[in-house]
């Protein structure tokens, strides 16, 4: 996204921060490119035209970038796109200023320009890296990609598969994708929903397996707005992360996973379906019950179930943050199609409903749309927030925060499992704890893209 009006502070941010890395021709030895570039692929069934996309190196999804916890990621962004771009490596608790936010923590990269990224991934887990320029057509366009960090000691599994889980919405005339990225109707409502389902960039993705295999499978939801209710048919299995985060027991898979646009989930599974049967990953929506990825099952592996899982090692820093300690701070959702917002400030002035949407502005957080120049909070560095997320609008919205993970705190006061996006339903109210321990500023914004270039966007400095 780009935000033109907070310039000044971008730069002022950037003086400080441009001799600590290596960059120019010094680092183009270490660093490894990734190029963001148009590419013509069979994205479509056999007999429809090849589409044109935006991938990392060309290919959908981006290269999986894989990396030992701890170490370091050292890539050279390459902009060959006709748009500047950026990136931004989702989940990372980073370096503020290698968090690839055009306008807030970097200059969009120019077409034909380079931007080193170099970061320690301390936390080992499932993230993901993708466009933050215009996000709402660069994601939907193809520039997304899997960021594995793995633990020292991988849990016992025959084998893992990563699934990027997305949609693309198509001209089934041309073939091509339907370029109305900044269209009002799915801005002021869900989102860009796709009318294509893709597991990592194919419609039909089958991968054979054998009955007691166990698998990992890393689940990322690419999707600029689509919410996938998941089932399992034929594996059976636990959530051992989310959102990168392991959790502190596996917990059984016994009934939907609902993973919200950004969201990630580590299963692990075991095939139970028979030899010849088809295990499947179900898309379970409330009128039918599709096939996301399939697992025909061919031969078996042993011929009893395993002992479950142990948990995965906990990541440092998995906070609990002091309640009784924590800043109270509040943030309303409001607006979209059929809310209550009659008017709302932007760019410094309060603007009627219908002002807002005709400057193409449809919703607003704690009575504001879009980017100010003052942060939503400033935080102290080590500091504990509880944050009530109030949505006053008819339809969810995928919270994220950038930077750090927070923890939802339940009515009773219990604190549940790390994560960096929350789904908050219409109409719902939900409270997020997290300890502001990752000093700089950082985004907090709706990930159904649309919104968040619309007016659901804000950002929190730390230290
Ligand atoms: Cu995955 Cu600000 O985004
Ligand atoms: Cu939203």
């Amino acid at each position: 996204m780009t935000y033109t009006r907070r310039d000044a502070l971008r730069l002022a941010a950037l003086a400080g921060l441009g001799t600590a890395l290596p960059r120019g021709a010094l680092a183009s030895e270490d660093f490894q490119a990734l190029a963001a570039r148009v590419a013509q692929l069979q994205l479509l069934p056999e007999g429809y035209p090849e589409t044109e996309v935006w991938g990392y190196d060309g290919s959908i999804p981006g290269p999986e970038i894989r990396l030992a916890q701890g170490t370091r990621a050292q890539r050279r962004l390459l902009n060959e796109l006709p748009q500047p771009t950026s990136v931004h490596w989702h989940g990372i608790r980073i370096d503020n200023a290698m968090d690839g936010v055009s306008g807030l923590t970097q200059d969009a990269v120019a077409p034909g320009g380079h931007f080193d990224y170099d970061f320690i991934v301390p936390d080992a887990g499932t993230y993901w890296y993708h466009s933050h320029n215009r996000s709402w057509e660069q994601v939907a366009r193809g520039l997304r990609g899997a960021l594995i960090v793995e633990e020292p000691e991988a849990p016992e599994v025959d084998r893992e598969e990563v699934l990027i889980l997305d949609d693309w919405l198509m001209d089934p005339d041309s073939g091509q994708i339907d370029d109305s990225f900044d269209h009002p109707m799915m801005m002021s409502h869900g989102g860009r929903t796709g009318n294509f389902i893709t597991t990592n960039g194919q419609y039909n993705l089958s991968i054979p397996a054998r009955r007691h295999e166990r698998l990992r499978l890393r689940l990322i939801n690419a999707a600029t707005a689509r919410i996938f209710p998941l089932a399992l048919s034929g594996l059976e299995g636990w959530i051992v992360a989310l959102d990168g985060m392991p959790l502190p027991e596996p917990l059984p898979v016994t009934e939907t996973l609902v993973l919200g646009p950004a969201q990630r989930a580590d299963l692990i599974v075991d095939i139970t379906a028979e030899d010849g049967e088809t295990a499947d990953l179900v898309q379970q929506t409330e009128r039918e019950a599709l096939s996301q990825v399939a697992f025909p099952v061919g031969g078996s592996l042993g011929n009893a179930r395993r002992p479950a899982p142990g948990a995965l090692p906990p990541n440092p820093k998995m906070h609990r943050p002091d309640l009784g300690e924590a800043r109270k701070l509040r943030l309303v959702m409001s607006g979209g199609a059929m809310g209550r917002m009659q008017s709302a400030v932007h760019d410094g002035s309060r603007k009627s409903f219908r002002e807002l949407v005709s400057a193409g502005q449809f919703w607003a957080l704690n009575d504001t749309v879009g980017m100010t120049d003052t942060p939503l909070a400033a935080l102290s560095l080590g500091e504990p927030v509880r944050m009530e997320l109030v949505n006053d609008t008819v339809f969810p919205h995928a919270m994220h925060l950038h930077g750090m993970h927070f923890r939802e705190v339940s009515g009773d006061g219990a604190l549940g499992p790390m994560r960096d996006t929350l789904l908050v339903g219409a109409g719902e109210s939900r409270e997020i704890a997290f300890v502001a321990d990752n000093p700089g500023d950082w985004l907090f914004h709706c990930h159904m893209l649309s919104h968040a270039a619309s007016g659901m966007t804000t950002w929190m400095r730390v230290g």
